[in-house]
């Protein structure tokens, strides 16, 4: 359809007919293949409302999608087509590695590959919307949600949030490729932000924090050709974002550009009446009109009182005609007024899901996105030796949860479970392969309440029972550590049960599960080389694990293809590309903890003997377990000293900055092929505020052979030493630009570069 034809269909829609387009409701009103990712509301649709419905989310499968949609397009009075949505956030079927983990591999160039995957899956099923990338910005382990972030940085973040949307929709055009689907980016904004880590509470940040760190990943999603932005539920300065028109209309829609559909999050709307901001429903719907929200998703506020608020004068039907149109023009651009059934394709599904083709990328993920925290020893136990005795200890080596709690879709009967491939890597390679339990996963207690209703949280019947603490059973502790005993090698997988984290899974404490660290305890006793295989949505307080470990390997929530990925990493086919993308805590305590943290009037210097009167603890250290950025190979490099084309530039009088150069050279120094992530940090002159004391502004992950030397370059623009002012603009502040390339955070030396 032409703008003539879709605003022609507008206008001979009946005011209910336009407010029902507004309307997302859960699958579950379809019932066929419904994955319920929110919680059922009281109030329910008629038979007649529910014909009348523009979308609906959770329901997926060419079939089921084509019945459906065969059906809605019969009953709704204009034919106009139903939306599928869904919450495709790392792989429909075929589930990638979380995107934590995608953050550490620090390749755009995967995460778009990951996308492009996930999109073909979802497309061949019928589905037309992902409510995804994320990229709320996150600092804080103790909130569940990290694992659907990139991480915490806003470059990183931007990179990757770009690269994904590009793979999601096949490219930054007006409309999403055929074969792959629309892009949601969300939460807009600052929901990673939640005080204390505790899911839905509000964003205490500043607004210079809020521009500077929080919004600018979004933005970079908008530019990317996002179709779609979700609101958050949390607050920004008190008021909640799907009521907020300062950060909708003049950030998002007026100073950003954003022209697509704006759809609140699950019961958003409505829940404006529990932060007590409105005094009903009815007031939430008016709210969340005037900012310009287009489609409430599940409060049914739009559908019990917006046509009542234009009939009373209260909203203009003009508002409710802009927010209809761009709706219609999302399914127009999607090519669903021309055939509504062009996605749903039994024949496409059966060939894209979890094909041989996805399998290997998934399994080429894990290994790009495992971070080797330590590998040590004058002989280090990683890659494996073909001859060890290894015994494999732990409650992840037989599970086949390997999928974040965000994985809705994904069937752990697909997965490959760590002992599977190392049984076959044992039969193929001729591997000793020996296994004993250990311990259980977690005890029940260790997952809050959970509730049964909500089926994302709902243990599938062919889960192991989780136990109470009394159960942990000593003798299978025993067991374990007599057969440690007796091997060469302890591969211990170990990590948080993946409900642990994802949506409302804070936690207060970011240790392993206790029955987990009894063992490590145990098996320590009796073997000291140990290689822990850390499974986990969120960075963890790994300082035990580490002290009773001589190799650490993070894989975080691997996916499908986890145990090939874990198999691939331990025995050296692939060696672990991940830096990490988020701080690992020394512990709790020092959280929320960020790289690219504002600088103080006492800094603490690094080598203090007395932490008083400085910032600092009294009884931890201020900097993390592991830095943001860091990650070991299995070969070694060494930086030279790096080097700046010059040290002086000048902003030109259209505020542009001829770009400089620096260099440095990097050898590999190992005997084996292996990649390094170079990156570029700059520290900027305050703009009257104090700066972040570094910031990532480039990177690369290039691959050295053993002994290559190379030149590696950066090239500085007015990008690179740009930051947001709490207008929301960027600029460059003249003075000295201090610059460093590293292998992560904790680099040394500064290169000057002074802008006049
Ligand atoms: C959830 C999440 C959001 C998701 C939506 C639909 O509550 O906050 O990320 O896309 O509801 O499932």
């Amino acid at each position: 359809m032409n703008s003539q034809q879709l605003r022609a269909l507008l206008h001979s829609m009946s005011l209910k007919e336009k407010v029902f387009q507004l309307v997302q409701i859960p699958g579950q009103y379809f019932r066929a293949g419904v994955t319920d990712t929110g919680t059922a509301a009281e109030d329910v649709l008629s038979e007649e409302e529910l014909t009348l419905v523009g979308s609906t989310l959770g329901v997926f499968g060419a079939e089921s999608t084509e019945s459906i949609q065969r059906i809605h397009m019969t009953r709704h009075p204009h034919g106009i087509p139903l939306l599928f949505m869904h919450d495709v956030i790392h792989g429909l079927r075929t589930a990638f590695p979380m995107p934590l983990a995608l953050g550490a591999s620090f390749s755009p160039s995967l995460v778009e590959r990951c996308s492009a995957a996930a999109a073909e899956e979802s497309a061949a099923s019928g589905l037309h919307v992902t409510f995804a990338p994320m990229l709320d910005l996150v600092r804080d382990a103790r909130w569940g949600r990290v694992m659907e972030s990139f991480g915490e940085d806003p470059f990183l973040n931007g990179k990757l949030g770009c690269a994904s949307i590009k793979g999601f929709r096949g490219g930054n055009g007006d409309a999403p490729l055929p074969g792959r689907v629309a892009s949601c980016v969300k939460h807009f904004a600052a929901y990673g932000a939640a005080e204390a880590g505790r899911d839905y509470s509000g964003a205490n940040i500043s607004r210079r924090q809020l521009q500077e760190a929080y919004l600018p990943a979004y933005r970079k999603g908008v530019e990317a050709g996002a179709d779609l932005v979700m609101t958050s539920f949390n607050t920004v300065e008190g008021i909640p974002v799907t009521g907020n028109k300062e950060m909708i209309k003049s950030t998002l829609r007026d100073k950003w550009g954003f022209h697509g559909v704006l759809i609140s999050d699950w019961n958003a709307i409505g829940e404006m009446v529990a932060h007590g901001v409105c005094a009903d429903q009815r007031q939430a719907a008016k709210l969340a009109m005037d900012c310009g929200i287009d489609i409430d998703m599940c409060s049914l506020a739009y559908a019990r009182h917006l046509e009542a608020l234009v009939s009373d004068g209260e909203i203009r039907e003009e508002q409710v005609d802009a927010a209809v149109l761009r709706v219609l023009e999302l399914k127009n651009c999607l090519g669903l007024f021309n055939d509504p059934f062009r996605y749903a394709s039994p024949e496409r599904e059966n060939r894209s899901i979890l094909s041989e083709t996805h399998r290997a990328l998934a399994r080429e993920a894990v290994s790009e996105s495992a971070v080797l925290l330590k590998n040590a020893g004058e002989k280090p136990l990683l890659p494996l030796s073909p001859d060890v005795n290894a015994v494999w200890i732990g409650p992840f080596v037989e599970s086949r949860e390997l999928h974040s709690a965000w994985a809705v879709s994904a069937d752990p009967s697909d997965t490959v479970s760590v002992r599977e491939a190392a049984e076959d890597v044992a039969r193929a390679e001729g591997r000793l392969f020996s296994y004993v339990e250990g311990c259980p996963m977690t005890c029940r207690e260790d997952l809050g309440p959970l509730s049964e209703e909500n089926n994302v949280l709902r243990f599938r019947e062919d889960n192991p029972p989780l136990l109470s603490p009394e159960a942990v059973e000593e003798p299978l502790i025993r067991e374990a550590a007599s057969a440690a005993g007796r091997a060469d090698v302890v591969i211990a997988c170990l990590g948080e049960h993946r409900l642990m984290s994802g949506e409302g899974a804070s936690r207060g404490d970011l240790s392993l599960p206790a029955p987990q660290l009894a063992l490590l305890r145990e098996l320590y006793r009796t073997n000291r080389n140990i290689v822990s295989v850390i499974f986990t949505g969120r960075p963890l307080d790994l300082r035990d694990v580490c002290a009773l470990s001589r190799s650490v390997l993070l894989v975080w929530m691997p996916g499908t293809e986890g145990g090939s990925g874990v198999l691939d990493l331990l025995t050296g086919h692939a060696e672990p590309g991940g830096r990490l993308s988020m701080s690992m805590p020394y512990s709790v305590g020092q959280v929320p903890i960020y790289y690219n943290h504002p600088s103080t009037g006492r800094p603490k210097p690094a080598d203090t003997k007395v932490p008083r009167y400085i910032s600092s603890y009294i009884d931890i250290p201020n900097s993390p377990l592991f830095p943001f950025g860091y990650g070991l190979g299995y070969t070694s490099f060494t930086l030279s000293e790096q080097s700046i084309e010059t040290n002086e530039a000048s902003l030109q009088t259209d505020g542009t900055l001829k770009p400089v150069r620096v260099s440095v050279t990097v050898k590999n120094t190992g005997s084996r092929r292996g990649k390094s992530v170079l990156q570029l940090y700059v520290r900027r002159p305050s703009d009257g505020a104090a700066a972040p004391v570094m910031e990532l502004k480039a990177f690369q992950k290039i691959a050295f052979d053993p002994g290559e030397k190379r030149e590696i370059s950066f090239l500085i623009g007015y990008d690179e030493l740009s930051h947001f002012g709490t207008d929301g603009n960027p600029s460059v502040e003249k003075g000295e630009y201090r610059i460093a390339i590293g292998l992560d955070s904790e680099v040394g030396s500064w290169l000057s570069l002074t802008i006049t």
